[in-house]
């Protein structure tokens, strides 16, 4: 039982602890405490919503992250070290890719174009063919349905921009990459789309955040929900088991902070019970 002084990579990348650790985040703008002691995990191959009324901090969390807001207190953890994101650049650097919720686009540019867009693939002069290779072997990866990587921008639908622009954030190959509402702008069949692709990351094993007011697409593609509150943590629940309703309360503070603790409590044993044994105890009243 007692702990190995060297733990493996696996170990340090596995259920032992996750790939990014937010402990006691704090920030404030003014008198105004956007975020108040806040503390997130997220894990490789973990999609982890994070969700909350409007100005409950959520986008001043990611911005945190992205190297937009530098910290008031707190501690980042990213692959087991503690880091500093003092810039956007930083933030790339360490792996955490942010795909802002205006895209961030050129209309008038091509697919290829928007992708490479400021590291465009030069020998010495641009490399139009392994731009264009490398962007339909992106695209391929994520199974995206783009109609072809020529067109501009302009001619895409909302979810085919938003695909792009996931692809984009993709090209630094980072761990983490952050989503802010990815299919608030979106259609049904458009948001289906945009949750197969970020199934696709999942799969590819990067551990996603997703900013959403929608539960239905949370409870679709998230492992876990992270609730915030008034810039204050309220709950983390398995998003398997977490009903719509206690998320909602959590989300509004009308459960109550003592029940929406005992439902994350409750869905934490079950996970660890699923983990462990493999597929039993799911159904206990
Ligand atoms: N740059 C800023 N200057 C001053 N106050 C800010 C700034 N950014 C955010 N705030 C305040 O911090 C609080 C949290 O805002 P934030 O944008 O993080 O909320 P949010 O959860 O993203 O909301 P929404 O769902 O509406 O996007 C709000 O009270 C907001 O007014
Ligand atoms: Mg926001």
């Amino acid at each position: 039982m007692s702990p190995s002084p060297t733990p493996t990579r696996a170990a340090a990348a596995g259920a032992a602890g996750p790939l990014l650790s937010l402990r006691g985040i704090s920030k404030s703008f003014g008198a105004v405490a956007a975020l108040t002691d806040v503390s997130l995990d997220v894990s490789a191959g973990e999609v982890v919503a994070l969700v909350g009324d409007n100005g409950a901090g959520k986008s001043t969390l990611v911005k945190v992250l992205s190297g937009v807001h530098r910290p008031d207190a707190g501690t980042i953890t990213f692959e087991s070290r503690e880091v500093t994101v003092p810039t956007p650049a930083a933030a790339q650097q360490l792996g955490i890719a942010t795909v802002f919720q205006d895209l961030a686009l050129c209309e008038n540019l091509n697919v290829i174009e928007n992708l490479f867009l400021g590291r465009e693939l030069r020998a010495l002069r641009l490399d139009d063919v392994r731009m264009e290779v490398r962007a339909r072997e992106l695209l391929a990866q994520l199974s995206a349905k783009i109609p072809a990587v020529e067109v501009p921008v302009a001619a895409l639908s909302g979810g085919q921009r938003q695909t792009v622009a996931i692809a984009r954030s993709l090209l630094g190959d980072p761990k983490i990459i952050i989503l802010d509402e990815p299919t608030a702008a979106l259609g049904v069949a458009q948001t289906a789309e945009v949750l197969n692709l970020i199934e696709r990351l999942r799969e590819r094993g990067h551990g996603v955040i997703m900013i959403s007011h929608n539960m239905a697409d949370v409870q679709a593609v998230a492992d876990t929900v992270a609730v915030l509150r008034l810039g204050r943590n309220n709950g983390v629940f398995d998003a398997r088991t977490a009903s719509g309703e206690e998320l909602v309360a959590a989300i509004t503070g009308a459960g109550d902070n003592v029940v929406a603790r005992r439902t994350a409590a409750r869905a934490a044993s079950r996970a660890a019970a699923a983990a462990g044994t493999g597929d039993e105890g799911t159904d206990d009243e």
